[in-house]
């Protein structure tokens, strides 16, 4: 039986890489053409696992090394798998005025893991953001794309209620 998973995990894998390999046929070659693979690759897994990167290392003729600086100097781009819903919450100045710090422990607290990781179902990545450009609402969360304002800390088990 633990064979049989093992191999449909095995194809499911080079499946997934196959796929990945065709996106980057179109850019291959290009000048400029790290930054759009690493966002194709992303689009693929949502994230960027070692195995993209090596492959884009041998399609592109570029240094893994290279590959590594440029994936983690943008905020954009994440090595690590990142959870079914995002949650951002705005460190920027009118919220941090406004209590954004209480929030951000609050949902640490809540789901059990430290700001920039992941819980252990998969279920929520928790993460801060600069300002989302909603400061009227401050202090502000967003959930996936939904945006929720005028938080306090004790708002924050209801609406983690709503995607558990
Ligand atoms: S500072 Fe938080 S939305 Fe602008």
């Amino acid at each position: 039986m633990e064979n049989v998973k093992k191999c449909c995990a095995n194809q499911q894998t080079s499946k997934t890489l196959l796929k990945a390999k065709e996106e980057l046929r179109d850019i291959k070659g290009k000048e400029g053409a790290l930054i759009p693979a690493l966002h194709k690759i992303q689009s693929v897994y949502g994230y960027l696992p070692e195995e993209a990167l090596m492959l884009v290392s041998e399609e592109l003729d570029i240094p893994i090394t290279q590959i590594y600086g440029v994936a983690s100097f943008y905020s954009f781009f994440s090595l690590e798998p990142k959870g079914q819903h995002i949650i951002s919450v705005c460190l920027g100045t009118a919220c941090y005025v406004k209590g954004a710090q209480n929030i951000l422990e609050r949902l640490s607290s809540e789901l059990g893991i430290e700001e920039g990781s992941t819980t252990e179902d998969g279920k929520f990545t928790l993460q801060a953001t600069r300002c989302i450009g909603a400061c009227g609402l401050a202090p502000v969360i967003m959930i996936d794309e939904k945006v929720y304002g005028k938080l306090s800390s004790h708002d924050i088990p209801k609406i983690l209620r709503e995607y558990k």
